[in-house]
């Protein structure tokens, strides 16, 4: 069996931790390999829920090696923070189980403190960040002045580094924003105390999935975010830093095996967003507060309260293409039957500018169309049966004739079990 790539076919939060989890006990290796703490990957096991935002899900499954590759931004109290919390609840977390790539870019209190700035401040387009420094860590990266992992090992390179690194910040923190920040010796010698946890778990993470490979095991690559976010191919500018499309994976982690051939999408039965940005089939009012209850749309990781809106195939079909998705997981449809509305909307085409657009595609002005929904008689099913009712077959017919990918599985609830296999017509 070769590798397979998960990845979010929308603006993220598809539920991708829960299907990596039931998938994990496949694979020997569970990657992440970008984002960072912005990422909030919800599973529930036994009734508990668990929210992992830097650990890849792998750790929940004792089989598996979680890794932790170099194109990822990691925040250590934020990391430190994470594993005490799954040893409260039992897991078990050493760096025989973990490893982290000494190459993952460092976030600093100063990045965090500059992402507040610039979403509180008129000098930028407001982007609605998680606010974890996420985008300023990778900037830094961009600019070949960020820092490393590796850098905690030695205290005099980290507080020079920091040095060269604080340089333009301090202009701006200065005379820009007129804020007060922490001293460099105070943040290098914070880091370096917190760096101490995280050194034991260091391991060239590439050389390990070369190794891994040619010892046939097999690997799991665990997306953060969803494609409509990704630096490249997402709704730019209100995306994120990363490249959480397909791509992510070869410069985030590598993929030693070559050519990756399975990538499964996970998408929600409906839209949902976090933060600003344009959401051509967002719903208001108080249909959208319903959704948002019923579904829990609220962020893992800020609690913010998510945007929501009706199933959109133009761009999914743009994911798909964008991600070479192969096959396509469908989440929640039970909130789409608690709904209890006559008929639902999708949106299967777009108008714009007199034309009919059946996919969206890269730079396409998302503000400018007008949705065109398909009404579809709802569905109820109570998921008993090996099979679907006629209403959800017709739901995931339309989806995979639309998209031309296989639905290959439909998760009805939060829990492991409650998932079926869906025998695709295409
Ligand atoms: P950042 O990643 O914190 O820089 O935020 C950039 C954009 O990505 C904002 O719109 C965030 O709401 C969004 N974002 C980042 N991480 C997630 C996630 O895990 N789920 C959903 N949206 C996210």
């Amino acid at each position: 069996m070769s590798s397979l790539v998960i990845v979010g076919a929308q603006w993220g939060d598809e539920g991708k931790g829960k299907i990596t989890d039931l998938l994990c006990e496949q694979y020997d290796y569970v990657i992440r390999y970008q984002g960072g703490n912005n990422a909030g990957h919800t599973i529930i096991v036994n009734q508990k829920k668990i929210i992992l935002h830097l650990i890849p899900s792998g750790i929940l499954h004792k089989t598996c090696t979680s890794i932790m590759a170099h194109g990822m931004a990691v925040d250590l109290e934020s990391f430190i923070s994470e594993i005490s919390t799954l040893r409260e609840n039992g897991v078990t977390i050493d760096p025989g189980n973990l490893k982290i790539s000494p190459y993952c870019s460092l976030i600093t209190p100063y990045h965090k403190l500059l992402d507040t700035l610039r979403e509180s401040s008129s000098h930028y387009q407001k982007i609605g960040t998680t606010q974890k420094g996420i985008g300023p860590c990778y900037e830094d990266k961009t600019a070949r002045v960020g820092l490393q992992l590796q850098d905690l090992r030695d205290h005099d390179l980290l507080l020079q580094k920091l040095k060269d690194n604080f340089k333009e910040k301090e202009t701006l923190f200065d005379h820009l924003y007129k804020t007060s920040y922490p001293s460099i010796e105070e943040v290098a010698d914070k880091l370096f105390t917190l760096g101490r946890i995280v050194l034991p778990y260091l391991e060239d993470t590439f050389l390990l999935m070369v190794k891994a490979i040619e010892d046939k095991k097999k690997l799991l690559y665990e997306g953060a975010q969803g494609v409509l976010l990704d630096l490249n191919y997402g709704t730019y500018p209100h995306v994120t830093s990363s490249n959480t499309s397909l791509g992510g994976v070869y410069t985030g982690a590598g993929s030693p095996e070559g050519e990756i051939k399975n990538i499964l999408g996970v998408v929600k039965a409906y839209t949902t967003r976090v933060g600003q940005g344009p959401f051509p089939t967002e719903i208001h009012g108080s249909l959208s507060k319903q959704i948002q209850n019923l579904g829990k749309e609220f962020g893992a990781t800020t609690g913010r309260l998510r945007r929501c809106g009706w199933l959109d195939l133009p761009l999914l079909k743009y994911a798909c293409k964008v991600s070479n998705i192969t096959t396509l997981t469908l989440t929640k449809v039970d909130i789409l039957i608690l709904l209890n509305l006559p008929f639902i909307q999708v949106c299967t085409h777009y108008k714009y500018r007199g034309m009919t657009l059946d996919s969206a595609y890269q730079g396409l002005d998302l503000n400018a169309v007008e949705p065109i929904y398909k009404n579809m008689t709802s569905f109820k099913d109570n998921f008993k049966s090996d099979t679907f009712s006629k209403e959800l077959e017709e739901y995931l017919s339309l989806i995979e004739r639309s998209v031309g990918v296989p639905v290959e599985r439909v998760a009805y609830g939060a829990e492991r079990s409650q998932i079926k296999n869906y025998r695709s017509l295409i």
